[in-house]
């Protein structure tokens, strides 16, 4: 659990309930347990950041949670049903509850949750100093990370993107790595999990945020999720196109951002990843191998029937004085516009890629390196 300065209260007469949570919240947090009708007292004594309301046995939820409400706006508060009464969550949400949870059976939810709803509430409050963007919410974004070439940095930058969106906004962002035979983000950001994208396949036809989350891991600093490769060429065989495609469209509906690192090479996996993106970032670094190569791709997807024309921008990484190609004559030659170009920084990246550190870890990072810098001039392009 991340550092924090937060005040919290939880309001609860049900020692099961509040056990659960407790254990759940960990040590690092200070949060005071008390009795639902002395909530009152405690929100007028002292002013509280955030209120997690267990449902109590008599009826005097949505009255507190008003007075909370109208005592201190700021305050946000949790709400945990113990059934799924829809007059009462109605209520519950109309006398300002942010959230609500119905226990037992939402508890794995809340937990997956909980950092981030930290996270959004310290950003709110630090947002009047301008340093962060409240992210407003739509229809969730696909943005698919492709290069013919292999070593072009798609990994890095996806991973690195990702991080970016995550800690920089409010946004509710999750990671694909869909090199489903050797992966590569679990080694980039160091996560060690037996779970992985493959263990969706019993639940695929009934697929939804539950199972998501239950697979997918948290990465340590930014907290964004992330969805791990199987690791291995058998079991990726057995992923078909329908899983990649309801996979992603269940991702769509429960996150802001979709963020997918592909291969080097086009199957009917990537295939189909590329056809459900929203958004194509062709990695391209600039010498003639790679433009040729790109080249050859664009030939392949119109013989395959892929649109690319308006969704695919280019990444041009690995900029430099030295280059062979510079991006002036590029422009000429390329049929997609750039969308971002990052510095060639390899004094930079290094001691991050062999230790397997991610290259984001806060939100305020005293310094960045080149390649985060230019990283997070495109992803605030991106959040506007
Ligand atoms: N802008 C950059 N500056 C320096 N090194 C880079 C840059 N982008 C990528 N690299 C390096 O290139 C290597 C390959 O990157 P990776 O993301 O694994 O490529 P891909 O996924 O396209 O195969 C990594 O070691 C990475 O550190
Ligand atoms: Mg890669």
């Amino acid at each position: 659990m991340m550092e924090t300065n937060i005040k919290m209260l939880l309001a609860s007469d049900d020692d099961t309930i509040h056990n659960q949570i407790l254990n759940a919240i960990g040590t690092n947090l200070s949060i005071q347990l008390v009795n639902p009708e002395d909530v009152v007292r405690e929100i007028n004594r002292d002013v509280q950041d955030i209120v997690i309301f267990v449902q109590p046995n008599n009826d005097i939820a949505v009255e507190n949670i008003q007075h909370i409400k109208s005592v201190s706006p700021a305050t946000l508060v949790i709400f945990i049903a113990k059934t799924s009464d829809f007059t009462l969550l109605r209520n519950i949400t109309k006398a300002g509850a942010s959230e609500f949870f119905v226990y037992p059976e939402e508890h794995g939810t809340f937990v997956a949750r909980f950092p981030t709803i930290i996270k959004n509430y310290e950003i709110s409050k630090q947002a009047q100093d301008g340093s962060v963007s409240t992210f407003v919410r739509g229809r969730g974004q696909i943005i698919s990370f492709f290069s013919g070439s292999g070593g072009v940095g798609k990994t890095v930058l996806a991973s690195t993107f990702a991080q970016t969106l995550k800690l920089e906004s409010t946004a509710e962002v999750i990671l694909i790595d869909l090199n489903l035979q050797f992966g590569g983000i679990e080694t980039m950001i160091s996560i060690n999990s037996n779970r992985s994208i493959a263990d969706l396949t019993p639940v695929i036809k009934e697929l939804n945020e539950s199972h998501i989350r239950n697979v997918s891991q948290t990465e340590e600093y930014s907290k964004m999720d992330v969805l791990i490769s199987p690791c291995d060429a058998e079991v990726a065989e057995t992923l078909s196109e329908e899983f990649i495609a309801k996979l992603l469209r269940t991702c769509r509906r429960s996150f802001d951002f979709v963020i997918i690192d592909l291969p080097s090479f086009v199957n009917n996996q990537v295939v189909t990843a590329l056809e459900e993106s929203d958004q194509i970032y062709y990695v391209l670094s600039p010498d003639t191998p790679s433009l040729k190569i790109m080249k050859q791709f664009e030939e392949l997807c119109t013989r395959l029937g892929i649109e690319l024309n308006s969704k695919t921008k280019i990444i041009l990484n690995q900029t430099g004085k030295d280059n062979e190609v510079q991006e002036k004559d590029l422009k000429e030659v390329l049929r997609f516009p750039i969308e971002a170009t990052i510095r060639r920084d390899i004094k930079g990246l290094q001691p991050f890629i062999n230790k397997g550190e991610p290259i984001r870890k806060e939100v305020k990072e005293r310094r960045l390196i080149p390649f985060a810098k230019d990283i997070k001039k495109w992803a605030h392009s991106v959040l506007k």
